[in-house]
């Protein structure tokens, strides 16, 4: 169901992705132009996004909209939509992506970022279901897939808001399955990356003294962008993106005094650079930081970074 009912319709289909100027979100664009789909991007930064516009056009996009606004803002959202309707007359597919991320314990991150982290992640998921579902449900076919994280299924030490923002996308995805239902064609879908090479970790907001980095295996976007599309027409398939994350998960639920004691050594061995302290600041949380915006974000050897943390900690002992 989902999106191959409205293809065999309407052939491309049209998807929105929000966060459509970066990482996850720009791959998922990038790969869906190359089959010719009409694409409609989402990000507050225009400059980025018009970027990835000429970059979709050039891999073969039916047609490319480019829409500045902050998920957060509910009227921006829905102006959106509208605005999707009234050029196409329909809407097959959106991937909500758009995220932020801030490191800091939850005393330490300033009220402002954690209010702001929350405000993207998850009441602006909340915006684009409440303003998308409607319109799938009255066309009884198309798809919704939200994107979480593997830290929606855990608790992390020194991320406390962006783990609360996945935790409630993750709740957004169970509520939305169960109120539709009773719309067969409606697809709601939801998946959840581990370690992705994608800017965020740059882009953060930081109050924990050193920088982010994607835990290991790091996935890249291309690879996680072909899962989300993957799963626009099968949103049962499931929905950790790697064995990683369900080893983690399990050892979260079932073992938990076991992964409580071991996630808080491992965490900034395997999901910081203990060698770059950072000053503390709210990177793109609060405004966008175009400059930072791009497909990949250079991260490739984690065994190597876990080796110079490794080696820091033995270091300042
Ligand atoms: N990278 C990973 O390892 C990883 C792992 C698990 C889950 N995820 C999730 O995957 C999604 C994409 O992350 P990514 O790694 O691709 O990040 P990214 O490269 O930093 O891209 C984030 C995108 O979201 C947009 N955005 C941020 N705040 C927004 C807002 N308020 N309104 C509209 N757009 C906004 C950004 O553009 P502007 O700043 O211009 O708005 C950008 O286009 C996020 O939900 C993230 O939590 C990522």
């Amino acid at each position: 169901m989902g999106v191959s009912a409205a293809l065999s319709e309407h052939d491309p289909p049209v998807l929105v992705v929000t966060g459509g100027s970066s990482g996850i979100g720009r791959a998922t664009a990038l790969a869906a132009s190359a089959s010719g789909w009409h694409v409609v991007l989402v990000a507050r930064g225009p400059a980025a996004l018009h970027e990835t516009a000429e970059d979709c056009r050039a891999r073969g996009a039916g047609s490319v909209l480019v829409r500045p606004l902050d998920v957060g803002d509910d009227d921006a959202v829905a102006a959106m939509v509208a605005s999707v309707l009234e050029r196409y007359g329909r809407l097959d597919a959106v991937v909500s992506c758009a995220g932020v991320v801030a490191y800091g314990r939850t005393e330490s991150v300033p009220v402002a970022v954690f209010d702001a982290v929350l405000r993207t992640n998850l009441t602006g998921s909340v915006n684009v279901a409440r303003h998308v579902v409607p319109v799938l449900r009255r066309q009884g076919a198309g798809a919704l897939l939200l994107v979480g994280s593997v830290v929606g299924h855990l608790a992390v030490p020194s991320m406390s808001p962006y783990v609360l923002s996945k935790w409630g996308v993750r709740a957004l995805a169970r509520q939305l399955s169960v109120e539709n239902r009773d719309r067969p064609g409606v697809a709601i879908g939801y998946v959840a990356p581990g370690g992705v090479d994608t800017p965020i970790y740059r882009q953060a907001a930081n109050y924990a003294g050193y920088a982010g980095r994607p835990p290991p295996p790091v996935s890249s976007p291309e690879r996680v962008a072909r899962q989300v599309l993957a799963r626009l027409d099968r949103p049962h398939r499931r929905d950790q993106l790697g064995l990683t994350n369900e080893v983690l998960r399990l050892g979260f639920s079932f073992l938990p005094a076991v992964y409580d004691r071991l996630v808080g050594p491992a965490f900034p061995v395997g999901a910081t650079d203990l060698t770059r302290p950072v000053a503390p600041g709210p990177g793109n949380v609060l405004a966008p930081r175009e400059d930072h915006d791009r497909l990949h974000g250079g991260y490739r050897s984690a065994a190597g970074r876990v080796l110079a943390n490794l080696r820091q900690q033995r270091s300042q002992r």
